[in-house]
Formats: C-alpha cells, structure tokens, sequence
C-alpha cells in the first residue's frame, strides 16, 4: 500500500530526528527518555530507593531511565494498554487505564502502599478529530491526576504530559489545588509543533 504524504512526512522526520539516533546509541527503547531525563536534570525528580509509578509506560523508556537513576533500589511500577517488553526491576500491569479492574490490578502490586514519584506519559490513539482527541488526553490526565490524590504520598511529586487546549486552564488549577507548586516544562525533545507540554506539581499536599 502506498505510504501517505503525512506517514512520508513522519517517516523522514523520524529517522533525522538527533534524538532517535541518540536513544539508539544510549539504549533506550524511545526517544521519550530524554524528555524525562532534561526534566529530572532540572527538577531532581528520581532518586534511588524511590517508589515510582509510571502511567502509559511503553514501550518503556521512562521505565529505563528511573532504572538506571535508580540502580538496584527502589521500586518501578508500570502500565500500559499495550504489552512492554520486560525490563529488569520493573513491575508491569498491561490493561486500560479508564477500566476499575486494571487499577485494581496495579494497586495489587502497590500492596497499601503509597509512590514516591507517579509519572504519567499517556497519551490516546489520535483520531484526527481535535475535539474528540483533547478530551479523551485530558480524561486520561484527570485519572492520572485522581491517582495521585489517591496513591502518592504527601510532599511527593507528579509529572503528565498534557496537550493544551481546551481543558487544560482548569487542570492546571486542579493542579494547583493538589501541589504546593506546578510548573510547566517543555523539554527539547518534545517538537515545537506538538502542543504537549508537561505539567509538574511538587510537594503534594498532605
Ligand atoms: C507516548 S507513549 C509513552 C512512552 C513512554 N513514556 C516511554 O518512554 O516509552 C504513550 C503511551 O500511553 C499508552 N496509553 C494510551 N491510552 C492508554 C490507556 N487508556 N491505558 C493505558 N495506557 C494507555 C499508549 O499505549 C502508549 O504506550
């Protein structure tokens, strides 16, 4: 089947693109690992012995970098709606996030106990409806954000990447009503054209 104009495009762009070339080089399964890893350099996000939940997880380079970050402490939990392949130390739950039954599962792994960190990539297949496309990206932030009302401990943090748009104002002040600060940041692997950003509450309130 001939390739479209846009998947031509992405194509091109893709195997250009510094940062697969260097995930390649590094390791790491996608070029995501250096958003997470420009943030973490700033923020001083991951630390070792930490227990880190990470949300949307493949094919699973953020899991790589708390990883390594980590060494051989701490705990790494992952999901995804997709299968990842594994990765050493890393707890991995496959299932919707939306689906009760799939949290329920996760938090088995969690036993009672609250994250350090919870870090959330998710982001739903693009239907190429804009309306459609922002609403289902800001329900998985909202769950992201339950979540860490829920599962994270006081004083811990939480990054989501959000898509601007309609929406996203009120989340940022929901945001803001869980976190003693929220900063926004737009690491330099995440392309100008894209309207991700990357929200960061630190401190949760307790
Ligand atoms: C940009 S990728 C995450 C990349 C990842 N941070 C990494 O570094 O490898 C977004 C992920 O969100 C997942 N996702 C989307 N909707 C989901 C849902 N409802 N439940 C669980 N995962 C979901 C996708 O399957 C996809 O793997």
């Amino acid at each position: 089947m001939a390739r479209s104009k846009t998947s031509n495009a992405w194509l091109q762009e893709h195997v250009n693109d510094h940062y697969v070339h260097q995930a390649q080089k590094d390791g790491y399964r996608a070029r995501a690992a250096y958003k997470l890893l420009e943030i973490n350099e700033k923020d001083k996000l991951i630390r070792p012995g930490m227990w880190v939940a990470d949300l949307g997880a493949a094919p699973g380079s953020w899991c790589q970098v708390a990883r390594r970050l980590m060494g051989e402490s701490g705990r790494v939990f992952a999901l995804d709606i997709l299968d990842m392949d594994p990765i050493r130390g890393v707890e991995f739950v496959q299932g919707d996030f939306r689906e009760d039954e799939v949290l329920a599962r996760f938090l088995e792994l969690l036993d009672g106990r609250l994250v350090d960190l919870a870090i959330c990539d998710m982001a739903p297949n693009i239907t190429g409806n804009a309306v459609t496309d922002q609403a289902r990206s800001m329900y998985l932030c909202e769950l992201a954000l339950d979540f860490s009302r829920e599962h994270l401990k006081p004083g811990g943090h939480f990054l989501v990447k959000v898509f601007q748009g309609s929406g996203f104002t009120e989340y940022l002040e929901a945001m803001r009503g869980e976190f003693a600060s929220v900063v926004t940041r737009k690491p330099k692997a995440s392309r100008d054209r894209s309207s991700e950003v990357y929200l960061l509450g630190k401190g949760k309130k307790g």
